[in-house]
């Protein structure tokens, strides 16, 4: 089966430049001008369109278990409505519960991505230590493809890292090769900000942020920086969405130190004012952690993009439908945390980014997929428009306009958090390995299609990071 995707502009990371896009299978088989049309070959018109890397969105949950219920977005429609989005690949979140063994949960989160519609990989979280979380790293950078952990900071009582834990996790990664990642917020202040608030009545959303100021945030994303300085790892810090936190990286940065940082669509964009709508159902459709900051924060997070502080756009897609909220009613600290974003994430980064001229085209792909795919070891089988390489494709229309809604969206939740914003910039074809999955408004999505995606340990970033430091 080969599909020609013809008379587009193909835009990658460094340029954009006029060129057919034929497709073998499921990999990219040729691009030039004027390419020939072997006999069968479906071809896409794609004049006046952009042919772009589909998206990578390196920060999902799907049908994740938290806060006593499961996020409403499986692996299925999830993935589903990223390709309506263009969006072709995620990168996922195995959370074992404290003294679970990682292998346990591993093939639990493997289990249920198998109807996946995406492309998919994992980063493992550690949650606690022994022997056999050591050891497990160890199998799983090796056998199973996995070359990044996770550490939540926050989440206290559940899920927290001490810095004990971190240590210990950060050390393992440099000895493996594997990169380090980071949830920035010091759960010990949320705890106790949580507490008192609530012993003073105060129960409602409008609590969330005041429990998670940015100084809880900024103490928790220099703690992991320095702690990654002395130790001599990498780290990659999530949803970074307050000055301190891109202060501690800007600052990191300008002393040589390896650290990534990611936006999420979401923080770009809307202000903590959403939590203090007196509708219970919109503000606690806005609680996510860290939560929505007041409106300096996004200026500065567009001016981190824009500077190179930040190198990725993730969603933290993790979908709680209004009765899975309503369980925070009378006490906001019960509101399940996590918002949608994924299908939307491509045209809001288009729209607010490329279109306001804070991003070129090349710059919208490098922080969408070239970035992702870069620090998380996928390139170049994703996160470029390359011959060879997987055909994972958007075609782009640039002066196409819709309106975002959640009557319409594909995700699968009652709420979105960009309800009513138009924007322009807008996916009309969507490939996945090759299959076209999204189609002027048609998704032909398959069940199980995705993927899972191993990944290689070590890579330019970390090699480097090594000889700098002479860590590992
Ligand atoms: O509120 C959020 N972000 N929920 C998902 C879990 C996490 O912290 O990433
Ligand atoms: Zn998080
Ligand atoms: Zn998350």
């Amino acid at each position: 089966m080969s599909t020609l995707i013809r008379g587009g502009t193909v835009v990658d990371a460094e340029h954009s430049y006029r060129a057919d896009v034929l497709i073998a299978g499921e990999r990219i088989a040729a691009i030039g001008e004027d390419l020939e049309v072997p006999i069968g070959t479906e071809v896409i018109d794609a004049g006046g369109q952009l042919v772009m890397p589909g998206g990578i969105d390196p920060h999902t949950h799907m049908q994740l278990p938290f806060m006593g219920t499961v996020a409403s977005d499986d692996f299925y429609s999830g993935t589903a409505a990223g390709l309506a989005g263009g969006t072709t690949s995620i990168i996922d979140f195995v959370i074992p519960n404290p003294q679970q063994p990682l292998m346990e949960a591993f093939e639990t989160w493997r289990g249920w991505a198998e109807k996946a519609a995406a492309d998919y990989a994992f980063h493992v979280a550690i949650t606690w230590w022994d022997e056999s979380v050591h050891r497990d790293m160890g199998l799983l950078a090796s056998e199973h493809g996995v070359s990044s952990f996770k550490h939540f900071m926050a989440y206290k009582n559940a899920i927290m890292c001490d810095d004990e834990v971190l240590v210990n996790s950060f050390s393992r990664c440099i000895e493996l090769g594997a990169l380090p990642t980071v949830h920035a917020e010091n759960g010990e202040l949320v705890f106790r900000l949580q507490k008192a608030l609530v012993e003073r009545g105060i129960t409602g959303p409008e609590g969330h942020p005041m429990s998670r100021p940015p100084a809880v945030e900024g103490e928790a994303a220099n703690r992991a920086i320095r702690i990654a300085e002395v130790l001599g790892t990498p780290l990659y810090i999530v949803h970074n969405s307050c000055i301190p936190a891109l202060q501690a990286i800007a600052r990191a940065r300008g002393e040589g130190q390896r650290v990534f940082g990611e936006v999420l669509a979401g923080h770009l964009l809307i202000d903590d004012s959403v939590y203090r709508n007196p509708d219970f159902e919109f503000a606690a459709g806005h609680v996510m952690s860290p939560p929505f900051r007041p409106k300096e924060h996004q200026e500065a997070l567009w001016q981190g993009l824009q500077a190179g502080h930040l190198h990725t756009t993730a969603t933290d897609h993790c979908c709680f439908c209004a009765p899975q909220k309503a369980a925070g009613k009378d006490d906001f600290t019960k509101i399940p945390n996590g918002c949608a974003g994924i299908e939307d994430r491509m045209s809001v980064l288009w729209h607010y980014g490329v279109g306001s001229g804070r991003l070129t085209p090349s710059e919208f792909v490098r922080v969408t997929s070239t970035n992702a795919a870069q620090i998380f070891n996928l390139y170049p089988r994703k996160g470029a428009v390359a011959v060879g390489a997987d055909a994972d494709l958007v075609v782009w229309d640039p002066a196409a306009s819709r309106t975002i809604s959640a009557k319409t969206h594909h995700q699968n939740i009652d709420f979105n958090v960009f309800e009513g914003r138009t924007v322009t910039g807008v996916a009309t074809h969507t490939f996945s390995r090759g299959l076209l999955a999204w189609a002027n408004g048609d998704l032909r999505a398959v069940r199980g299609h995705g993927r899972y995606l191993k990944r290689p340990l070590g890579g330019d970033y970390v090699e480097a990071n090594r000889r700098r430091t002479g860590a590992g």
